[in-house]
């Protein structure tokens, strides 16, 4: 029986594991720091090793971002112990990140990880966690379709620099297509601020409104990015 999805603005549920870096205690473990918490399908698969490989090539930048990795499956400690190894021997990439060992499901079937299509392997998800333990974001991704790291490193740096300005971002931030670098005023939630937005902010309409943030930091966000990207 799959167990309740967790939620995005929910806390992260408490959740003692084992780790190939020893026991760990989310989110606990990690207060005052972002993770990204990711699971996969099983160890000793190709696609599952593009991502580690690609993960563990922007460990750095998720670093710089104040935020921590996390892998998880159904496998054992012994197995995830193994296939980093075999990653190290033959890729040339060390994984420097904890991977979850889940051989029973439990954590899985807490986080809501086994889905319909193959309920004895955990589908691809990311939870981004905030500072405070809570979840922010939630993605999946079926077994045949390997994740896009560069969007997840996207997705941290956004959503922190939508937690420092109170804004929303909008899609391909910093490269939107139609307000580039400038990101989103929140909804008016009075017909007199909503009427104010106009006078106040450049505006679509009332309920589309947009500003810059400092130039200096658009750009930062940008260069970091694509370096990032480039990195491989
Ligand atoms: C893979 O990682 O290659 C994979 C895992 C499960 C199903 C299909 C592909």
């Amino acid at each position: 029986m799959p167990g309740m999805i967790p939620l995005i603005g929910e806390k992260f549920p408490r959740i003692e594991v084992d780790t190939s870096h020893g026991k760990k205690v989310l989110p606990d473990d990690y207060q005052g720091k972002w993770f990204v918490l990711f699971s996969h399908p099983a160890d000793f698969t190709p696609v599952c090793t593009t991502e580690f490989y690609a993960f563990a090539s922007r460990y750095e930048d998720f670093k710089k971002l104040n935020t921590e990795l996390i892998g998880l499956s159904v496998d054992s400690t012994y197995s995830h112990i193994k296939w980093i190894e075999w990653i190290k021997e033959k890729l040339g990439k060390e994984v420097p990140f904890p991977i979850i060992a889940d051989p029973v499901g439990q954590v899985s079937n807490k986080l809501g990880l086994l889905h319909a299509a193959s309920a004895t392997h955990t589908v691809r998800a990311v939870f981004i966690v905030d500072p405070q333990g809570v979840i922010r974001a939630i993605l999946y991704y079926p077994a045949e379709l390997g994740r896009n790291i560069d969007e997840i490193l996207r997705m941290v740096k956004a959503l922190q620099v939508s937690d420092k300005y109170k804004v929303a971002m909008p899609a391909n931030w910093p490269n939107n297509e139609l307000i580039g670098e400038r990101v989103i005023v929140l909804p008016a939630s009075t017909v007199q601020t909503a009427a104010e937005r106009l006078k106040q902010y450049t505006c679509y309409d009332w309920w589309f409104c947009h500003k810059e943030i400092p130039k200096e930091e658009a750009e930062e966000a940008r260069v970091f990015l694509e370096r990032a990207a480039k990195k491989k």
